[in-house]
């Protein structure tokens, strides 16, 4: 049966809010969700204040204020801190984004509002289960497929067939997109979702690559490839201002094509 409201256990409840840094005149605030798997409490939203002199513009500057002053046990992703690793990915705002590349000032309104990206299970605080969404990229074969003999020196590419991997090469597999799109949301289980059909279609446009039709056979699926209706989200949402859904179309003609 449809369950139309939240189990007990998931409801969302007001945690603790945390003093304000001594001596400090200058605050941001930022409210943040907490689940910890270990102590059987409901999810919480804390309170915290950070010190805008005392910390750098960006709102993953503000996180690891919070866990280096104030709370070590707030948990999260970061690496590069500079939206190359794309392990920081995060709910701010009602948005998808990067913690590192989001300045705290181009939050609207005072208060800045962090939740773990949507719908995926929750490791603990603001860092989501991604095990099915790197097995779904494992499950596209993400390298070179070829059947002639490997060259003495390298593969070859013509300047033009190397232009046409800008716009996809840049993925950062950060899934702001896939965690945006409505049907990966309802079908992640079957559906591929924007982020790797991106990277599926990287593959498929590649001079270089030999197994064009494979992985076109292994694409055409009403649940792999065609529970994407085009609502757009996943561009929207890219902080890398690619275009999924553009990348998933050419894909659907390429499947046209080949039948004509
Ligand atoms: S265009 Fe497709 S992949 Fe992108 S959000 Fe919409 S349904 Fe999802
Ligand atoms: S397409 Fe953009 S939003 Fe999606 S995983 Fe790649 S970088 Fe992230
Ligand atoms: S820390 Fe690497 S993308 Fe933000």
């Amino acid at each position: 049966m449809v369950q139309l409201t939240l189990p007990r256990n998931s409801q969302v409840t007001e945690g603790k809010v945390w003093p304000k840094p001594e001596g400090a005149t200058n605050f941001t605030e930022y409210r943040i969700y907490r689940w910890n798997p270990d102590d059987g409490r409901n999810p919480r939203v804390d309170t915290y204040f950070v010190d805008k002199d005392d910390c750098g513009p960006m709102v993953l500057d503000g996180l690891i204020y919070i866990k280096n002053k104030i709370d070590p046990t707030l948990t999260f992703r970061r690496s590069c801190r500079e939206g190359i690793c794309g392990s920081c990915a995060m709910n701010i705002d009602g948005t998808n984004t990067l913690a590192c590349t989001k300045g705290t000032d181009e939050v609207a309104g005072d208060i800045v509002k962090i939740y773990p990206l949507p719908h995926m299970p929750v490791v603990k605080d603001l860092v989501p289960d991604l095990t099915r969404f790197y097995a779904q990229h494992r499950s596209i074969e993400p390298w070179l497929k070829t059947t002639t003999p490997t060259p003495e020196k390298e593969w070859r590419q013509s300047h033009e067939d190397r232009a046409k991997l800008d716009g996809l090469y840049e993925c950062i597999l950060c899934a702001c997109c896939s965690t945006s799109c409505p049907s990966y949301w309802w079908n992640g289980d079957r559906y591929l979702g924007p982020a790797i059909l991106l990277q599926a279609y990287r593959w498929l446009i590649d001079s270089r690559d030999e197994a064009t039709g494979e992985r076109l056979d292994d694409l055409e699926d009403p649940f792999r490839l065609y529970r994407c209706h085009t609502i757009m989200n996943c561009s929207q949402a890219c902080p890398k201002g690619l275009n999924p859904a553009k990348a998933i179309a050419e894909i659907k003609k390429m499947l046209v094509e080949r039948r004509v």
